[in-house]
């Protein structure tokens, strides 16, 4: 695990463009793994300049996202769907058809999970995959006690991450109780990781991470196994 120390939230975003970019560049057709939440907004922001300036280009990008609320349709402001196309995607010029949430309306919601578990599979392994974490370590929406086999799966999420997720929702009663996640197991076969962990809020839990034990009580742990994980940080540890 490689750690990179930076000094605030704007250089950890330059510092994961650059990592980001260099994996489109060098390959022909990138296969990525993206995340949502509040972590990675300048990233993408950063990303759209550096493809209006001609780059970068997104036209053989294909990108599967970690995961979706379930209950919300892909033009609720809250769901994953309308995020990536608000903060990335309308931006830059991939293919809507290259793009991959997990669908949080499917009727058989466990057929749902096994799709997109075939789908990342048939397409190969993702090359580049970004990670935030949660406060309580949690990677995608794999909480805690969550099997380190696990595949694209459906969550009950823990009250800790509803009211984080409030923000979106006009009274905690309307935030989604479910989501769709890509599994751990999912996860660990990405070839590179980044996790980015920002702000002192993190920072309890980023200890644990970098200095406790591999445990399934902190999913974002089990990162000590992969060959090449990459911390990107503004916090001491
Ligand atoms: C989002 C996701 C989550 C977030 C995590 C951190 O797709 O998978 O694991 O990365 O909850 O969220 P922020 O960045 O909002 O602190």
């Amino acid at each position: 695990m490689r750690i990179i120390k930076v000094q605030n939230k704007e250089l950890l975003a330059k510092k994961a463009t650059e990592l980001f970019v260099n994996v489109i560049k060098n390959n022909e057709s990138p296969i990525l793994g993206l995340a949502t939440g509040s972590t990675p907004e300048r990233m993408y922001e950063l990303l759209i300049e550096k493809y209006k300036n001609g780059e970068i280009c997104f036209a053989n990008v294909l990108a599967f996202n970690l995961d979706e609320c379930v209950g919300l349709a892909p033009n609720h402001p809250a769901s994953y769907r309308y995020y990536m196309q608000q903060k990335l995607y309308n931006h830059v010029n991939t293919e809507k058809t290259n793009t991959f949430l997990p669908n949080g309306l499917a009727i058989d919601l466990e057929q749902e999970c096994n799709m997109y578990e075939q789908q990342i599979k048939q397409t190969g392994n993702i090359d580049f995959l970004v990670l935030g974490i949660g406060e309580n370590g949690h990677i995608g929406f794999n909480e805690p006690g969550t099997s380190f086999n696990s595949r694209t799966h459906i969550v009950t999420m823990t009250e800790n991450t509803r009211e984080v997720n409030a923000r979106f929702f006009e009274k905690i009663d309307d935030v989604p109780t479910k989501a769709l996640t890509m599994g751990i197991a999912t996860i660990m076969e990405a070839k590179e990781i980044i996790l980015l962990a920002q702000g002192e809020r993190k920072a309890d839990i980023l200890h644990k991470v970098i200095h406790g034990g591999i445990t399934e009580d902190i999913p974002a742990s089990i990162l000590h196994k992969h060959p090449n994980v990459t911390v990107i940080t503004d916090i001491a540890i």
